[in-house]
């Protein structure tokens, strides 16, 4: 549905078509996508989508960008299709996934690499003097035995792999065997300990994930190849000097919905992202610890935000500054990705509402607002089904996704794909 800035006001969102040409394909994604779990994964498809709609709409796309590129499922798809990619994200093991995705790898020389790190590990000694034996949350999620399997593997990988980018890809399989190896409740997007579980394995869960990753490397093999610039950067910094970018397919994060940097704690305090992971929870949009200014922001909301944080302050206001904060920080997008694009450039973003305590989050109605107000013309919006989360659209009191409604939360089961176009 094509929206102007004379309908959006009155349109209900909630009752546009279902658009079946954004529904899940019957096509399997490839494996690579696989390699390591990221919440809030956009389906792959929509990318090539997305450029074939763009080029039928005579963009000429050279340059695809996603600026919250989270684990590179548009940089993987977009090299895929010959395009050049740009895109960052603000949580350090999101651009090690994405990079590590976006590269083909030899796999012979992964097969050399990985016999160096396991002879590596078979004769490494432990330093009990290293830093993370003090590291209080890794003690409360390693029991003493996993911390020092652990701290082995990642030495073999940084001793036995000299080369960065080969030395990312063992990297990267290390991140993901963290959680099945911890005290965290599996599945769980609210980090908690599961006092019955029985963390895996250290090395046999490292070789399996190995062999994983390198089948899945091996669907590389052929394929059209464009390259990827992936930047671990906060967009809302990034120095918009010039327009480089064709086309903008990007999923922002939702407001309050899961906190990327607790969600990734394991990661970043084991690869020395941080010693205190909460620090990454600055500038990251969308968190509930990202909100400052309110009486400077309440004057910026544009009227979509306006009448919904009017709505949500009487019920929470801790909440109501960062739903306020989320909007002023999408806002800001917008108004980048318009500088960011090449005029007759163009931009498709995923989006989701949700609801709290009864006061709708209009995500969607917000952003469409924001893309007329920047200027973009032609704005469409369509509606697609989150096909996996058709079954079990409620979140538990855990966070673990559930089917029946009881005390759960209502999730996102639809989403919007909104296409904007600049002049
Ligand atoms: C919905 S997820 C994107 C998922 C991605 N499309 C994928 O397939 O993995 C939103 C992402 O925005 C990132 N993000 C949040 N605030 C950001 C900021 N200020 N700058 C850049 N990235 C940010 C989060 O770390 C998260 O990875």
């Amino acid at each position: 549905m094509n929206i102007t800035i004379d309908n959006y006001r009155t349109l209900n969102f909630d009752t546009i078509d279902i658009q079946e040409e954004w529904n899940m394909t019957a096509e399997r994604e490839k494996r690579m996508h696989s390699i390591h779990a990221y919440p809030a994964k956009f389906p792959a498809f929509i990318t090539t989508k997305a450029i074939h709609k763009a080029e039928e709409s005579d963009i000429s796309v050279k340059t695809v960008a996603d600026i919250f590129c989270g684990c590179g499922t548009v940089a993987y798809e977009a090299v895929r299709n010959g395009k050049h990619f740009w895109g960052c994200d603000i949580n350090p093991v999101a651009t090690l996934i994405a990079e590590t995705k976006s590269q083909s790898y030899d796999d012979e020389i992964l097969e050399e690499y990985y016999n160096n790190i396991i002879s590596c590990y078979n004769t490494c000694v432990v330093n009990k003097d290293d830093e993370i034996y003090k590291n209080e949350r890794i003690r409360y999620w390693f029991d003493d035995g996993h911390i020092d399997e652990l701290l082995k593997l990642k030495t073999a990988i940084c001793e036995g792999v000299n080369n960065e980018i080969y030395r990312n890809f063992f990297l990267c399989a290390f991140s993901n065997i963290l959680k099945p190896c911890s005290r965290w409740l599996t599945k769980s997007i609210k980090p908690q300990i599961d006092p019955n579980k029985e963390p895996k394995n250290v090395l046999v869960s490292f070789k399996s994930q190995v062999k994983m990753m390198r089948n899945a490397n091996l669907d590389n093999t052929g394929n059209t190849q464009g390259s990827a610039d992936i930047n671990c950067v906060n967009f809302l910094d990034v120095d918009i000097s010039f327009s480089f970018v064709d086309l903008v397919v990007t999923s922002p994060p939702y407001v309050t919905s899961y906190e990327y940097a607790d969600l990734h704690q394991l990661s970043t305090l084991w690869l020395g992202f941080t010693n205190d992971f909460r620090t990454l929870r600055e500038g990251t949009i969308g968190s509930l610890y990202h909100a400052d200014n309110f009486n400077d922001n309440i004057n910026k909301l544009n009227e979509t935000a306006q009448d919904i944080v009017s709505k949500m302050y009487s019920i929470d206001k801790r909440k109501t500054r960062s739903v306020a904060q989320y909007y002023i920080d999408m806002q800001t997008t917008v108004h980048k990705v318009y500088k960011m694009l090449r005029s007759n450039g163009g931009c498709l973003f995923v989006i989701g509402n949700t609801e709290y305590k009864g006061v709708k989050i209009d995500n969607a109605k917000h952003l469409t607002e924001c893309l007329l107000k920047e200027g973009f013309i032609n704005v469409e919006v369509d509606r697609r089904k989150i096909s996996n989360k058709i079954l079990t659209p409620y979140r538990d009191a855990n966070g673990k996704f559930a089917k029946i409604k009881g005390s759960s939360r209502k999730i996102y089961s639809e989403e919007f794909v909104i296409f904007a176009r600049k002049k």
